[in-house]
C-alpha cells in the first residue's frame, strides 16, 4: 500500500536509487544511544526487537552486536537488499509501520530510527503498541545536525539544504500522546561530534531525501557543495556536531 500523501511522494521508495551509498556513507549512533535503550529494557541480549524503517539495517547491526534478536522490517526491496548484502543473517522483512506483518505482544522493544517523520499515524502508533509485549518499549530516534558552522548556514541559504536530520515529531509529545495514544513519553539528547573526510561527507549529502528525488539533475549540486566544502574545510575533514535525540514510549 503505497503511501503517497501527504509527502507527494511515496517515503518507502525515496532512498531506492541511493541504498549503496546509504549504507556506505550515512553516519552511524553513538554508544549512548544503545546505552539508553539498555537502560529501558535491560541489556539487548536475548531480546526481540522490531527495527521498523531499517533501511540498510545501520541501527539493525548495532543492536544485533550487543546480542539482541533484531528483526529488520523495511517497505523497500532496494534497502532491504543492501542490508542482506551488508548483514548477512540478519532477518529482514518487506512491511509498514502501519501495518506491521508480525503477531501481538511479540517484541521487548520496537525501534524506528530517523524514520518515524515518514510514518502515517496514528495507524503506525497503534500498530507499535500492538507488536510490543507486556512492559515493552517504543524508542524512536533520530541524528539531528546542530552544528553552528558558517559552512551549514551557507549551504541552507545558498542550496537550500537544511540541516541533517528530518525535524517532524522529534519533540513533539503531543503526536505521541493524543494522536499515538502513548501513555507516557521519556526524552534524551545525545551530543556528539561526527568527523569523516570531506569526500565521505558530500557523499552523505547525495543520499539525503531531498537530493535522492533530484535524480541526475543531483550530480551538478552535489559537485557545487563539494567546492564549497573544501573552501570551508581546507584539512580534508568536516567536524558536524550532532544531537541524537530519543523518544522512549510506553503503552
Ligand atoms: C532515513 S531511512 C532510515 C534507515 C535506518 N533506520 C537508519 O537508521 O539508517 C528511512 C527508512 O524508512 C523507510 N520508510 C519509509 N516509509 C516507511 C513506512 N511507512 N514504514 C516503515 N518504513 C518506512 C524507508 O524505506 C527508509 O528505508
Amino acid at each position: 500500500m503505497p503511501d503517497v500523501d501527504p509527502f507527494g511522494f511515496d517515503p518507502g521508495r525515496v532512498f531506492d536509487a541511493v541504498a549503496g551509498d546509504y549504507q556506505s556513507w550515512r553516519p552511524g549512533y553513538p554508544p549512548a544511544l544503545y546505552d539508553a535503550l539498555e537502560g529501558a529494557v535491560g541489556p539487548l541480549a536475548g531480546r526481540l526487537v522490531l527495527d521498523i524503517g531499517a533501511g540498510t539495517g545501520i541501527s539493525t547491526a548495532a543492536m544485533a552486536s550487543r546480542g539482541a534478536n533484531v528483526v529488520a522490517l523495511d517497505p523497500s526491496l532496494a534497502m532491504l537488499g543492501i542490508l542482506r548484502a551488508a548483514h548477512r543473517g540478519l532477518p529482514g522483512a518487506r512491511g509498514r509501520a502501519e501495518a506491521l506483518p508480525v503477531f501481538d505482544g511479540a517484541f521487548d522493544l520496537v525501534t524506528c530510527a530517523q524514520a518515524w517523520h515518514w510514518v502515517r499515524l496514528p495507524d503506525a502508533a497503534i500498530e507499535v503498541r500492538r507488536a510490543l509485549a507486556p512492559g515493552g518499549v517504543a524508542a524512536l530516534w533520530w541524528n539531528v545536525s546542530e552544528d553552528d558552522g558558517g559552512f551549514f548556514d551557507a549551504l541552507e541559504r545558498e542550496w537550500g539544504i537544511g540541516r541533517y536530520g528530518g525535524r517532524a515529531r522529534q519533540d513533539d509529545d503531543r503526536s505521541l500522546l493524543e494522536i499515538g495514544g502513548f501513555a507516557d513519553v521519556e526524552r534524551f539528547a545525545l551530543r556528539w561530534a561526527w568527523r569523516v573526510p570531506v569526500e565521505h561527507w558530500v557523499r552523505t549529502a547525495s543520499t539525503r531525501s531531498a537530493l535522492a528525488r533530484l535524480g541526475a539533475d543531483a550530480a551538478r549540486l552535489v559537485r557545487e557543495v563539494e567546492a564549497l566544502a573544501h573552501r570551508w574545510f581546507p584539512g580534508g575533514e568536516v567536524t558536524e556536531w550532532f544531537t541524537t535525540r530519543l523518544a522512549l514510549a510506553r503503552p
